[in-house]
C-alpha cells in the first residue's frame, strides 16, 4: 500500500440501510449492517482520502477521522449526498430502501376498533446511484455501486453497471450457502468496462483496502 496515495482526494461514501418511516414510532428497513461501507470509509481514508461518510441507522459504528453525515430516509441520503459534492469519487455502499411509505402519517396509527388495518400505500424512493451517475458537471470522476446477487452474478451485475451509469460494480453472491450476508468475508466480482475481475474470498477489510487501492489507482 502507498500510503497518500488519495491525499487531496474527496470521496463520499454512503453505507449502511435506510428507516422509511410508517408513523412517528415505526418504519420500514433492512438488514444492511453498514460493515462493508465503513470498512471501505476506513481505507480511503487510510490511503489519505478526505472522506464523507453518509450513513443510515448502522449496526457497526462509523470509523474515526471521516466526517460523518447521519441519516435516516433515503431522500435524506440524497440531499446529503448532493451537499458533499463535489467529488474526486462516490461509493454506494448503502443498502438503500427501494420504497418509502407514500400515505406515513405524522400522528402515531391507532387501532380504530373495527378490526381493520390500516393501509400503507408505497412509492418509489430516488436511485442515489443512478442519479450520481448522471453526465453532469457535477458527477465523479469515478462512480462505484454494489450488487447483491443470488444467480447469474456477471451477467446482472454487467446489466445493472450500464443501466446506473456507474464506472464499477461491486458484486457479490449472497445466496443460500455463502455466509456472505451478515458475516466477516466477503467474494465480489468487480464489473469495470473492461470486463469482470473475479476476487479470492477475503476479510471484508481486506475488499475494502483492495478497492480502496484500485480507486487510488485509476484516479492517477
Ligand atoms: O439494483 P440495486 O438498487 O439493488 O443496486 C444497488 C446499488 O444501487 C448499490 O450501490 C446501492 O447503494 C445503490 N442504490 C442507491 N439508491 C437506491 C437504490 C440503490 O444508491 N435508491
Amino acid at each position: 500500500v502507498r500510503p497518500g496515495a488519495l491525499s487531496g482526494r474527496h470521496v463520499i461514501v454512503t453505507s449502511g440501510p435506510t428507516h422509511e418511516p410508517i408513523d412517528p414510532v415505526r418504519y420500514i428497513a433492512n438488514r444492511s449492517s453498514g460493515a462493508q461501507g465503513a470498512a471501505i470509509a476506513a481505507a480511503l481514508r487510510d490511503l489519505g482520502a478526505r472522506v464523507s461518510f453518509v450513513t443510515g441507522p448502522a449496526e457497526v459504528p462509523p470509523p474515526e477521522g471521516v466526517e460523518v453525515i447521519r441519516v435516516q430516509t433515503a431522500r435524506q441520503m440524497r440531499d446529503a449526498v448532493e451537499s458533499a459534492l463535489p467529488a474526486d469519487a462516490a461509493v454506494m455502499a448503502a443498502a438503500v430502501a427501494d420504497w418509502r411509505i407514500r400515505n406515513s402519517s405524522a400522528r402515531k396509527l391507532k387501532k380504530d376498533g373495527t378490526g381493520k388495518p390500516p393501509s400503507l400505500e408505497m412509492t418509489e424512493n430516488p436511485d442515489i446511484l443512478a442519479w450520481i451517475s448522471q453526465p453532469d458537471a457535477r458527477r465523479p470522476r469515478l462512480v462505484v455501486g454494489f450488487a447483491a446477487e443470488t444467480n447469474d452474478v456477471v451477467a446482472h451485475a454487467t446489466d445493472k453497471r450500464l443501466r446506473k451509469g456507474c464506472d464499477w460494480i461491486v458484486a457479490n453472491d449472497v445466496s443460500e450457502g455463502t455466509a456472505i450476508m451478515g458475516g466477516t468475508e466477503n467474494a465480489v466480482t468487480v464489473i469495470t468496462e473492461e470486463g469482470a475481475e473475479d476476487w479470492p474470498r477475503m476479510a471484508k477489510d481486506a475488499v475494502a483496502r483492495k478497492l480502496a487501492q484500485k480507486i487510488a489507482d485509476a484516479l492517477g
